[in-house]
């Protein structure tokens, strides 16, 4: 069930990718620091599919989807779910973009269909997530998410959490 997602929002698509879409990993997955060299795009994509094949609902070891900028069909940047800190009591929430793209609302906009997709599909009980101390965009991201500030963590990072009563609760049709 969770193995392959689509998910269509305004102005972006994520997906999972597959090894059709090994150039566009390549290219993306440091986001500008350049491409990685195809064997290891081909790694990392088997890696995500293996990750996707073990999800069910209600407990995912790790999602992480393409975030694809409808306008130029590129890979923009990633985000996605993962779970595989066992310490960890939910599953972390994470994002990224390439620069070109900041300061557009899109990394809310992909975060956000993201949580509803966790919410809604996979039926997760709770996220949390968490900023640097000087990442204030992304600490902004999470504000605008409507997830709930619990504090600063160990590292002086600032803690968010979201459960699905609160999701559920704050996005009434
Ligand atoms: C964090 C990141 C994903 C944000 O992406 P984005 O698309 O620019 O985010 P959005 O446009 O949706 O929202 C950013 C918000 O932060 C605000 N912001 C940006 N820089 C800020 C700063 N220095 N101080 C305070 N707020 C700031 C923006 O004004 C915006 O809020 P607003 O809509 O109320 O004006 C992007 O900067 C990034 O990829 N960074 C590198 C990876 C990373 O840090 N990921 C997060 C950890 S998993």
């Amino acid at each position: 069930m969770t193995s392959v997602v689509s998910i269509e929002t305004s102005r972006l698509i994520l997906r999972t990718v597959t090894m059709a879409d090994i150039d566009g990993v390549a290219s993306s997955w440091k986001l500008d620091e350049g491409p990685i060299p195809l064997p290891e795009a081909e790694q990392k994509i088997n890696s995500m599919l293996s990750s996707h094949a073990q999800n069910v609902p209600g407990k995912i070891i790790h999602i992480c989807l393409a975030i694809i900028s409808k306008d130029i069909n590129e890979f923009i940047g990633w985000c996605g779910l993962d779970h595989t800190n066992k310490s960890d009591t939910d599953p972390a929430l994470f994002y990224l973009l390439k620069e070109n793209y900041w300061g557009k609302g899109l990394a809310t906009e992909a975060a956000s269909a993201l949580l509803n997709l966790a919410f809604t599909q996979l039926e997760l009980a709770s996220i949390h997530g968490g900023a640097a101390p000087e990442n204030l965009a992304s600490k902004r991201v999470m504000e605008k998410l409507g997830m709930k500030y619990i504090g600063l963590d160990e590292e002086g990072g600032y803690a968010f959490t979201i459960t699905r009563d609160g999701y559920l609760t704050n996005n009434k049709k």
